[in-house]
């Protein structure tokens, strides 16, 4: 069973979006919160005004294409009470992009994030989680990650595609030692990574694809990530969870 409140919590990616309202959701179950994140793009602004309202958060530099970062993270983090919850939300996105105009600087920069930071982060917190007697790992992939959208972004679904598949063999992998591995597919979310570039013909596309016809807000995908964080989940593993407004119902 996981204890929230007498845990710690990583949120990759938690300064912005998605991360920041899972961070919050996260903190308010009480659990000591470790917003992750690249430089100068809020995350210590965020874990000191989460701090005033009373919760435990901390922030720290992480890249999560890094092995070093993620062993300078775990190692930072070990006077925190024992880590319970790793959260990979960490990404990037682009428009456009398919599969014949994709470039291999643009594939590898999406694959090394999205791909290969969701594989180190659940490697680097093996260790300290099995240590804490077991744990909840929530892995961020996408709607796109087994439908085709648009015919576009090429490197994004392969990514999110791989992001699925290893969550369900880490499940397996982990399945007896109380370390449990999910991952959550939203659909469109109002967030800066949704919404920079946006324009009318894919706007107009998504609200028409999505049976509730509008956009899902952080929060709603922020409460279902705390759900798989909670004991309430407990047998839950290898899962994936669509969070999207009837965008796969379709
Ligand atoms: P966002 O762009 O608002 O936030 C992404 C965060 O990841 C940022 O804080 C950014 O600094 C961080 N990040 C990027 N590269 C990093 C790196 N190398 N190391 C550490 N941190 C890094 O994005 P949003 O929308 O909150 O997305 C969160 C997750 O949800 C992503 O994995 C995304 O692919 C996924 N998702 C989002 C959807 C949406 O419509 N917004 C839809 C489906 C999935």
């Amino acid at each position: 069973m996981i204890e929230l409140s007498t845990g710690t919590a990583i949120v990759t990616g938690g300064a912005g979006g998605i991360g920041a309202a899972t961070a919050l959701k996260l903190a308010e179950a009480g659990a000591h919160v470790v917003i992750a994140d690249r430089a100068n793009v809020g995350g210590e602004t965020l874990a000191e005004s989460l701090r005033k309202d009373g919760w435990a958060a901390s922030y720290h530099l992480l890249d999560v294409t890094q092995e070093s970062s993620w062993d300078e993270l775990i190692e930072g983090i070990k006077a925190l009470p024992p880590l319970r919850v790793l959260v990979n939300n960490a990404g990037i996105a682009t428009w456009g992009n398919d599969v014949e105009t994709e470039t291999i600087s643009g594939w590898d920069k999406m694959i090394a994030i999205n791909q290969t930071g969701v594989w180190l982060g659940m490697r680097a917190v093996a260790a300290p989680m099995r240590a804490a007697g077991g744990g909840s790992i929530i892995n961020l992939a996408s709607v796109l990650a087994t439908v085709g959208g648009y015919g576009e972004e090429i490197a994004y679904h392969a990514s999110k595609g791989a992001v699925r598949s290893m969550t369900k063999s880490a499940a397996i992998h982990w399945a007896t030692e109380g370390i449990r591995v999910n991952s959550v597919h939203p659909g469109y979310i109002a967030t800066p990574m949704s919404l920079e570039g946006l324009d009318d013909w894919h706007e107009s596309r998504i609200l028409g694809n999505t049976p509730m016809g509008r956009m899902g807000t952080p929060e709603e995908v922020a409460s279902v990530i705390a759900f798989l964080a909670s004991a309430g989940s407990a047998y839950m593993t290898g899962s994936e969870i669509y969070v999207d407004g009837g965008y796969t119902a379709v």
